[in-house]
């Protein structure tokens, strides 16, 4: 990947924030229900016909790293339930200028795919998972599938893939008690904890179960000694850490404190629509150009059109009501 040189542009926004992150999800179907993401009884969902092939996916991320994006993330919906993942994760690890692709699952399926993912130059994995206990599971995520997880867990330890990221959307009432249970957990394994704040997103981000993860830091800094840690990566987790350095646990504070200053991304939907902001209506179409065969300069041409359009913040916290879509179209 990076052996063939870096990218020979960078991006960047009006205020003066360099680009260089693209999410894209692969599908917007999920197998699970998350309480967070989906509103109940959703029906949503895209038609095939819109979603973009892996010619043109190809395209379009070649030219964003061409322009100075260097790292890509998979998302959904849920990621692997979008055919032949793995031979679009190698399609894109093999783009010039892409030096990090990474991959976000619910691992329900992760056990089948995990080798093969390796294989195709995925470098890391986030893995959702919102709690231990199987019936909490069953009730946040939809349905009943712990034990599946669990399997996808360790068939990405085997297959090598570290760091492995536990992401745990905190959620009062239901699985805050929990979370020292869970970092007892990544400890032992060896897995990176993220502990998110539900955002106003889905029907419940927005209502009684946020839970405000500051005071939560600093008990978890107390109880087991934690240090602050470096390992941001430049993403908007803030991270503290064992002295030894085995351990870390990350903290996602979209509404409790924002980090939008620092925002390096954008993301790009299965329809080939880019949103420029989690929490803005901003957007940018690429389907229509790449059907319509636009040349790669008009490509470009629009990526930096489309960059422009990046908002300079979120308001999660003075407009939670302003829900414009759900997670599962933008890949959280
Ligand atoms: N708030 C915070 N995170 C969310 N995710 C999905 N919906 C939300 C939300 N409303 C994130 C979670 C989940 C991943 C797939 O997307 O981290 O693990
Ligand atoms: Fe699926 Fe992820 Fe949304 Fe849950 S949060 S429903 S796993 S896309």
């Amino acid at each position: 990947m990076s052996d063939r040189g870096g990218p020979q542009q960078t991006l960047t926004d009006q205020f003066g924030r360099r680009i260089d992150y693209v999410r894209l999800s692969v599908t917007d179907r999920c197998d699970l229900r998350c309480s967070y993401c989906m509103p109940e009884g959703f029906k949503g969902f895209d038609e095939p016909e819109h979603w973009l092939n892996f010619d043109e996916i190809e395209r379009l991320i070649g030219a964003f790293a061409r322009l100075g994006v260097s790292r890509i993330r998979l998302t959904g919906g849920e990621p692997l339930l979008r055919r032949d993942i793995a031979e679009l994760s190698a399609r894109i690890a093999a783009l010039r200028g892409v030096e990090d692709l990474s991959l976000s699952t619910n691992a329900t399926q992760l056990e089948r795919h995990a080798q093969a993912l390796k294989a195709a130059g995925v470098t890391r994995l986030n893995v959702s998972l919102d709690s231990l206990q199987q019936a909490r599971v069953e009730n946040i995520n939809g349905r009943d599938v712990l034990a599946r997880v669990m399997a996808g867990l360790d068939a990405a330890q085997r297959a090598g893939f570290a760091p492995i990221k536990l992401n745990m959307v905190a959620l009062r009432g239901r699985n805050d008690d929990e979370i020292d249970e869970m970092v007892a957990f990544c400890m032992e394994r060896g897995f990176v904890l993220r502990l998110i704040e539900a955002m106003p997103m889905g029907e419940t981000g927005r209502n009684a179960e946020y839970l405000d993860l500051q005071p939560v830091k600093e008990r978890l800094r107390q109880q087991f000694s934690l240090v602050e840690t470096a390992l941001s990566g430049g993403g908007p987790a803030r991270y503290l850490g064992t002295p030894d350095g085995r351990f870390n646990v990350g903290f996602i504070t979209p509404v409790s404190q924002h980090f939008c200053e620092t925002c390096n991304r954008v993301r790009v939907a299965v329809d080939g629509t880019a949103y420029l902001c989690l929490g803005q209506e901003e957007k940018f179409e690429f389907r229509p150009l790449l059907r319509g065969g636009c040349s790669d300069a008009e490509l470009d041409a629009a990526i930096v059109q489309a960059i422009n359009l990046k908002p300079e913040r979120h308001e999660f916290r003075e407009a939670p009501h302003k829900i414009l879509r759900f997670m599962s179209m933008t890949g959280g």
